[in-house]
């Protein structure tokens, strides 16, 4: 692991108001320098807003104010959004800061100056929203395919970056260092792109049609290229060329972006900081996109969705949590409010806050609220603590690559195994019966709750921190690290446990009403009578699952045993022996209902099923067009 590490977020433009997309990559940053800062690593995290530009001017015209007052106003909001999130960004950049200014005029020069500008009339096809031009190959029906508007045709005598001269260099890069742009199918994305010849970028705007921005500093009659101009941010705000923070921060950076920017990030940005003589980042890591209602948040459509709302109303330890949880970052996730009420109630009100009340009452009732120490362990003792440590190096692993929903089913395996271990041992019974058995008990099961307690810190650090009081650790100035808990045993608890309000309550129908915070479309009652509703669907647990291993099942020509990765391994068995070769299943994805009630079938345990259409010519097992995450939820 990289001793330091530097986070960023994009630098939001600031013509929309923060919402959930926002606010999910930038706690996704947060949550990985916390995480860095638990394993001990010295962190810098980064954000900010992109403030020039078309969009913006037309943004601040429609307010009716100028544009400085425009990017002020709006800057502030996401400026103060982040506190409220519990972000723990170093610094806050915006564009139109003097010091990035001038930082982004002596990268033109110096790219000037290595001979990668040139003046050049262009005829181009251009998006006012997108503020780019676009080549006929990139756009769909004759229109970008973000915006669904027509590009305007503009001729115009324009300064442009010989990008061109780079792309043998970046594919290289990218080859050499797979993990450069991941998850992988981002990489992809930017390798067939780098198929075709690669056009030069178009790096200016004339002041007779925009004057909002940075001016060219060899060409007066000129601004920077928005995108230009925003991509160096990444450096500026670390003081480049001779900072103090660039020195020691620089180019150990990881970008997180959403898939809508990769272009920039993973094309433009490296071919820049390759012209300008700057090393490249380490890593550009993308992520999908939170849809609602099944399409693109929008202002138009009324559903976008604001964080603040739902802080407001669930919590915000419990929403940063489920962003965390219910997205598999990479793929796109639908958000739904009832998803977050039933994580709420699943995860954190029941597995996590009842284990954790259940064992500061048992300990204040048996011990007068302290631990007491180890006893003489036991075999379970001993497996309770090793599989807890093996979990957590778990964790570690699946953070580093950015399996945040994996390394919160690492954490909650530990929870459950908690619950089981004091099912089992059922300190009740020990309590009348053997003292001494009762405090190794309790020891085990407060090192487990350490352990988690840690371990959710980077999620939800004000309800980790409210764990750690009610369970006797005492505040310490800095964050419990994880090298503390896989020294098991050796942090103090240092008073006795606290009686305190649940961490998470329940949310109760009622309260679910309170909304709409997400403004949905009108539905008919006739169109929907004979349907299930939402919730109803919501609790089949489909995943998509790898096929590890598939056997015939002795003495059944219908059942095939398989052995399936689901994020977690399990049996299935399914009845497609008659339609599929067990080596032919091999290494397939398919789609599992993984909630269902375990059967057996012909002696064997089969905890899922498999699913299949069916027509006259046979069966047919749904499969992902495209290769997935094992685990990832099917909506
Ligand atoms: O593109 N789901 O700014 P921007 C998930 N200024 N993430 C989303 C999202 C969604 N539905 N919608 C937005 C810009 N995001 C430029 C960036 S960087 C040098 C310049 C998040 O305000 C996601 O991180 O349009 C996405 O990449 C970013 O917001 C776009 O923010």
């Amino acid at each position: 692991m990289a001793e330091k590490f530097y986070v960023t977020t994009p630098i939001y433009y600031v013509n929309a108001e923060p919402h959930i997309g926002h606010a999910y990559t930038t706690v996704v940053a947060d949550v990985l320098n916390r995480f860095h800062t638990l394993c001990g690593t010295e962190t810098f995290f980064l954000t900010g807003t992109d403030e020039h530009g078309d969009k913006i001017v037309a943004a601040a015209e429609k307010a009716g104010e100028t544009p400085k007052q425009y990017v002020d106003r709006i800057s502030q909001l996401f400026r103060d959004l982040w506190p409220k999130m519990h972000i723990s960004n170093n610094y806050f950049i915006r564009t139109t800061d003097p010091d990035h200014q001038q930082v982004v005029q002596l990268i033109l020069n110096k790219v000037k100056e290595n001979g990668d500008i040139y003046f050049s009339e262009y005829e181009g096809l251009y998006c006012f929203g997108c503020e780019r031009f676009y080549t006929e190959r990139e756009l769909v029906d004759g229109k970008c395919p973000d915006h669904l508007t027509e590009p305007t045709v503009i001729k115009e005598a324009n300064y442009f970056f010989r990008m061109s001269r780079y792309q043998d260099w970046l594919i290289d890069h990218i080859n050499k260092y797979p993990d450069f742009i991941r998850p992988e199918r981002y990489r992809n994305e930017v390798l067939s792109f780098l198929k075709e010849p690669l056009e030069d970028l178009c790096i200016s705007r004339p002041r007779s049609r925009l004057t909002w921005g940075i001016p060219l500093p060899f060409d007066e009659n000129f601004v920077t290229y928005v995108w230009f101009d925003a991509l160096i941010n990444y450096v500026s705000a670390l003081g480049y060329p001779e900072g103090e923070l660039f020195t020691r921060f620089w180019p150990v950076a990881q970008h997180i972006i959403a898939k809508d920017i990769l272009k920039p990030h993973g094309i433009y940005w490296p071919c820049m900081l390759k012209s300008a003589g700057i090393a490249p980042y380490q890593h550009l890591n993308v992520h999908g996109y939170w849809n609602v209602n099944e399409g693109k948040m929008s202002k138009s459509l009324g559903n976008v969705v604001r964080p603040l709302d739902l802080m407001d109303i669930y919590g915000l330890d419990a929403f940063r949590y489920f962003l965390l949880r219910d997205m598999v970052f990479g793929l796109d996730s639908e958000f739904s409010e009832e998803a977050l009420v039933n994580r709420i109630n699943a995860d954190l009100a029941n597995d996590l806050g009842n284990l954790v009340s259940r064992s500061v009452s048992m300990v204040r009732k048996y011990f007068r609220g302290n631990i007491p120490g180890q006893g003489n362990p036991q075999e379970m003792d001993d497996q309770l603590r090793t599989k807890t440590l093996d979990l957590v190096e778990q964790y570690q692993s699946f953070m580093l690559e950015l399996g945040f929903h994996k390394a919160l089913m690492a954490v909650w395996e530990i929870i459950g195994d908690v619950n089981k271990y004091i099912d089992t041992t059922a300190p009740w019974v020990l309590a009348k019966s053997d003292k001494g058995r009762l405090e190794t008990v309790m020891y085990h099961i407060f090192e487990a709750l350490k352990a988690i307690s840690v371990l959710i810190w980077p999620f939800m650090p004000a309800s980790a921190e409210k764990m750690q009081q009610q369970i006797g650790l005492k505040r310490y100035e800095k964050p419990i690290s994880i090298e503390r808990i896989r020294q098991w045993g050796e942090l103090p608890f240092v008073r006795p446990v606290e009686k305190a309000p649940a961490l998470f309550p329940r949310i109760e129908a009622k309260e679910k009403e309170k909304g709409p915070h997400v403004m949905q479309s009108n539905e008919t009652p006739e169109a929907i009578k004979e349907m299930i509703d939402f919730e109803t669907f919501e609790r089949m647990d489909l995943r998509v699952g790898t096929i590890k291993a598939a056997e015939a099942i002795p003495k059944s020509n219908k059942l095939v045993k398989l052995t399936v990765d689901i994020g977690e391994e399990r049996t299935v068995v399914a009845g497609i022996a008659k339609h599929y070769a067990p080596e032919d299943l091999n290494g397939k994805q398919v789609i599992i209902v993984a909630n269902l009630k375990p059967v057996k079938l012909m002696g064997v345990e089969s905890r899922g099923m498999v699913l299949a259409a069916e027509d006259d010519s046979g069966v047919h097992v749904l499969m992902p067009d495209n290769e997935t995450v094992p685990g990832s939820k099917v909506r």
